[in-house]
């Protein structure tokens, strides 16, 4: 498979970047207002979260498409670790609120993991792991903020490129072939 170059970037980069940050951006939008779907596509989105870090692993991160100030690629550099283990991390703390909270697992009406239901109140559900649910809850809030704010700083960073240095940042991560900035 053709791998991410300085002039084009590859299939599987584009397609997973545009995949995960569309689920992304619409869980963190959404908040829980759909429980069931929340959970279900947040625990999908995991899967290919694996998929593009094995594949960043494989392929290193991107080349800049030309040179800016160090400060700039700094800024770039640390918003894309932030985003990469915030996609990691979210999913995971989100699981442990549903799992080790005892409320199990069901994507998309497909029952993963079984309730534990409370046998002497039949509403109540009985924490597998109090302190893992505990853990889990109190970080995918805290990664939810940081999420929001580092994908705002990431589309103001994709936008300047785009309209104020006019080069062909955006438009590579469109698919574009750029041979020239
Ligand atoms: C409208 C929304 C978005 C736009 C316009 C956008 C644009 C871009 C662009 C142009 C790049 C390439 C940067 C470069 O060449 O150095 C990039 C990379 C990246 N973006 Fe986004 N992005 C968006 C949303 C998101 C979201 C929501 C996430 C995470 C949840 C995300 C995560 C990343 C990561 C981790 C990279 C580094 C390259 C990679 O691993 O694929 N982006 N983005
Ligand atoms: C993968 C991307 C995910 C994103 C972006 C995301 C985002 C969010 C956001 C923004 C909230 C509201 C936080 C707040 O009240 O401040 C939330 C809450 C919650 N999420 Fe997720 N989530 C994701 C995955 C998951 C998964 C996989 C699960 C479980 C299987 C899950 C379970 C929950 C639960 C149970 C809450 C409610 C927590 C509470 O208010 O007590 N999330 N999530």
């Amino acid at each position: 498979m053709t791998k991410d170059s300085k002039q084009q970037l590859s299939l599987p980069t584009i397609i997973l970047h545009w995949l995960i940050a569309v689920v992304f951006i619409y869980l963190l939008i959404t908040e829980m207002s759909q429980p069931n779907l929340h959970k279900s596509l947040g625990s999908i989105v995991l899967i290919f979260v694996l998929i593009r870090i094995i594949w960043r692993l494989q392929n290193g991160w991107l080349q800049p498409v030309c040179r800016y100030k160090k400060r700039e690629h700094q800024l770039a550099k640390a918003t894309h670790w932030i985003l990469i283990i915030g996609t990691l991390l979210l999913p995971i703390t989100g699981l442990f609120i549903s799992i080790a909270g005892g409320h199990g697992l069901s994507i998309f009406g497909l029952n993963v993991v079984a309730e534990n239901i409370d046998p002497i109140n039949t509403h109540n559900r009985l924490a597998l792991n109090q302190s893992l649910a505990n853990v889990g809850n109190f970080s995918h809030k805290i990664l939810a903020n940081i999420m929001v704010i580092t994908v705002l700083l990431h589309i103001a960073g994709a936008l300047k490129h785009h309209f104020i240095d006019r080069d062909k940042t955006l438009s590579r991560m469109l698919g574009k072939f750029t041979n020239k900035i």
